[in-house]
């Protein structure tokens, strides 16, 4: 099958000219194609952008295992809407991915049930090394250096050392100081006040488990990837990064803050917690100076049911994947960033810090993981028509502007305008860690 794109302004490498790009069979075949080109389908685009689809390095889609609240099917059929190709999803299911045999139970379940292409994260414990160490068809190694949902966790110092020092895979973490949780959660117990959460899981548990973990990654000389970022102090650490460390700030952290509890409650209750406007701002600011390279969105959706328990039975997180794409063309339509920025946090960045082969980018003999965007359309989020298993946003009653409107996997166009083609799978994401990540590759 050959698709031709033509009409639209087209954000490359370095510059959104106004070219064509012809589509043929899984792969990019042509860009500015010659005129007499033709094709099965020919589509005009004018007035639309086309970006490569998103990758979101952070989701959590709870199958196998918790699939009450999401499973792979919703949850890729939001990621299509919201314009998102390849997701990269964390081990924290039910069982829990710590073995190389459960992360091929999972590219398997995905090879049959997956919309988009993937890729999975292999968890780390305080005795799996040898499974960290064999691990391959995996973007990394997941460590919880502070509990979330689920029971992960790391964070004894020897078994630390041992994952920085004897794996070879990139390392990824969740970081929250364990000790600083339990001693202000002991300070605040009692409580039903969801603005406590944030007072549990304070600045400085962020800080603390940050810096520990920069500091392994240093010694090490080991890749490390940190996970939304919350604060602005822990951006201020990133600037000294030795081209050895990327990371990634969600959209929650970039628009909501603690004054927003007392609107949506539980609803924004996650790990990391929320911090304050001046942190919104600085994590900002760190993303247009570089500092940061990724958005993703750490997609970790629980049923309303779940989330309306009051504080702290209600469990952290929140569902995003479908939605990611449009708040950054908002920030677009604001002012605030260009879409080329854009383009670089969700797409070009991620593909180059999990070294993923083919995506990314609008280049000749690339994936043809493709999206058209329309940055005028203006529509309201609503919990109603959110794809997503559990059925809700925490952005529900939002208007905004700049949405993705047509989206296509590996030359396949899964969603048009709000009707899916769900007939061809996603597929499995290759990893070359050879690249050497996003420091190594322009
Ligand atoms: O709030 C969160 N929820 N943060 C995480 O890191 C995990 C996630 C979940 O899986 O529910």
């Amino acid at each position: 099958m050959r698709t031709l794109i033509k009409n639209a302004q087209v954000v490359l490498p370095g510059s959104i000219n106004h070219v064509s790009v012809l589509i043929d069979g899984d792969k990019i075949a042509d860009i500015d194609a010659p005129i007499q080109t033709t094709a099965d389908e020919t589509i005009d685009a004018t007035g639309l952008y086309l970006i490569p689809g998103v990758i979101d390095d952070q989701v959590h889609f709870r199958e196998p295992g918790l699939t009450h609240k999401e499973d792979l099917l919703h949850a890729t059929r939001a990621c299509a809407k919201g314009g998102v190709t390849t997701f990269l999803e964390m081990p924290n299911t039910k069982p829990a991915t710590v073995t190389q045999k459960l992360l091929h139970e999972k590219l398997d379940l995905a090879s049959r049930r997956s919309l988009v292409n993937y890729g999975f994260y292999l968890g780390a414990t305080p005795h799996n090394i040898l499974e960290l160490k064999q691990a391959h068809r995996t973007p990394g190694i997941k460590i919880f250096i502070g509990s979330s949902t689920g029971d992960l966790l790391v964070d004894e110092q020897i078994a630390l050392e041992r994952i920085f020092s004897e794996t070879t895979l990139p390392i990824t973490a969740h970081c929250e100081d364990e000790a600083t949780v339990r001693e202000n959660a002991a300070r605040l117990k009692g409580t039903s006040d969801v603005a406590d959460h944030s007072r549990i899981r304070d600045h400085q548990a962020a800080v603390i488990a940050t810096r520990r973990a920069l500091d392994l990654a240093f010694r090490h000389k080991h890749r490390f990837h940190v996970l939304h970022v919350s604060t602005g102090e822990e951006a201020k650490l990133l600037m000294d990064h030795r081209r050895l460390i990327t990371a990634e700030v969600c959209p929650h952290h970039l628009f909501f803050n603690v004054d927003d509890y007392v609107r949506l409650g539980t609803l924004i209750q996650m790990n990391p917690s929320l911090k304050n406007a001046a942190d919104n701002a600085q994590l900002w600011q760190a993303l247009l100076d570089g500092h940061i390279q990724v958005v993703a969105t750490d997609h970790a959706p629980h049923t309303l049911i779940e989330k309306q328990q009051p504080y702290p039975l209600s469990p952290s997180g929140l569902p995003a994947v479908e939605n990611s794409l449009a708040l950054m063309l908002n920030c677009v339509h604001q002012g605030k960033c260009k879409l080329e920025q854009v383009v670089h946090w969700m797409c070009d960045a991620p593909a180059r810090v999990w070294d993923i082969v083919g995506k990314g980018r609008i280049a000749v003999g690339y994936d043809a993981d493709l999206v058209l965007v329309d940055l005028e359309r203006r529509a309201v989020i609503r919990n109603e028509e959110q794809q997503t298993k559990c059925g809700w946003s925490p952005w529900h009653g939002e208007e905004l502007t700049g949405w993705p409107v047509r989206t296509w996997v590996l030359g396949h166009e899964v969603f048009r305008e709000g009707r899916f083609d769900e007939s061809q799978p996603g597929r499995e994401a290759i990893f070359d860690h050879a690249r050497g990540g996003y420091w190594a590759t322009a």
